[in-house]
């Protein structure tokens, strides 16, 4: 399958399911996954350069605050955070803090997100608080922790770098979004399959063979 070439990273990209690409050549992950991964759906230049973008929309909106507290959701986000954080720091005017939050859903196999656990790390204070999220499928993650800043009256706004959610899920509060992708499993720059996948620089698509024998 061939990856669609892309050179505007302006605006949230919609994802085909043959995946973005900045070049035609065969991704070097394969070679070492290939069993276990279907095919490339985001490559990593793609990754850097929309959040080039995202960065400079974000410093644009939010340059009133003196500064925001960027509040991380592990683990999976760690990367997509570290990576953002940096080019908001170093390429706007805005300056920012750190904070850690974890949300681990619990219920049956077949209902995984019907009840999400949240477990806080650091104060979650600040003028502004920026959710920082690796990815949205049900949206029972983000609505959790909508509710959780909602009660507690703190203002923020959320970034999430893929959204599965295909536009279902209107009470939803996505702020600022890195790609809409198409309803596959997907691994890499944090994302995880049973603990695997995070540390590639590419987002994969996990193939269907293999969740089945989970
Ligand atoms: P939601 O609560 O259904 O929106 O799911 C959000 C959480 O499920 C994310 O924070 C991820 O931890 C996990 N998740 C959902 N889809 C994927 C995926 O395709 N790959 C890896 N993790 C996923
Ligand atoms: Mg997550």
């Amino acid at each position: 399958m061939q990856a669609k070439v892309i050179s505007s990273f302006d605006k949230v990209i919609d994802v085909p399911v043959e995946g973005v690409t900045t070049f035609n050549e065969k991704p070097a992950v394969l070679e070492k996954y290939g069993k276990e991964i279907d095919r490339v759906l985001i490559s990593k230049e793609c990754i850097k350069r929309r959040l080039e973008a995202m960065a400079k929309e974000i410093g644009d909106d939010l340059k009133k605050f003196k500064e925001i507290n960027c509040l991380v959701v592990l683990k999976g986000s760690i990367f997509f955070a570290s990576d953002l954080i940096r080019l908001l720091d170093e390429g706007t005017p805005i300056r920012t803090k750190l904070d850690f939050i974890q949300c681990s859903s619990y219920g049956d196999k077949a209902f995984p997100n019907e009840e999400v656990k949240i477990e806080k790390y650091g104060d979650i204070e600040g003028e502004i608080i920026l959710v920082i999220e690796d990815i949205v499928d049900k949206g029972g993650t983000l609505r959790k922790l909508q509710e959780f800043l909602t009660k507690r009256g703190k203002p923020f706004k959320t970034c999430v770098l893929l959204d599965k959610t295909q536009d279902k899920n209107p009470d939803l509060q996505l702020d600022y979004v890195g790609f809409k992708i198409p309803r596959e499993f997907v691994g890499g720059y944090g994302l995880d399959y049973a603990g695997m996948y995070r540390g590639l620089s590419d987002i994969v698509v996990v193939k269907k063979e293999l969740l089945k024998l989970q």
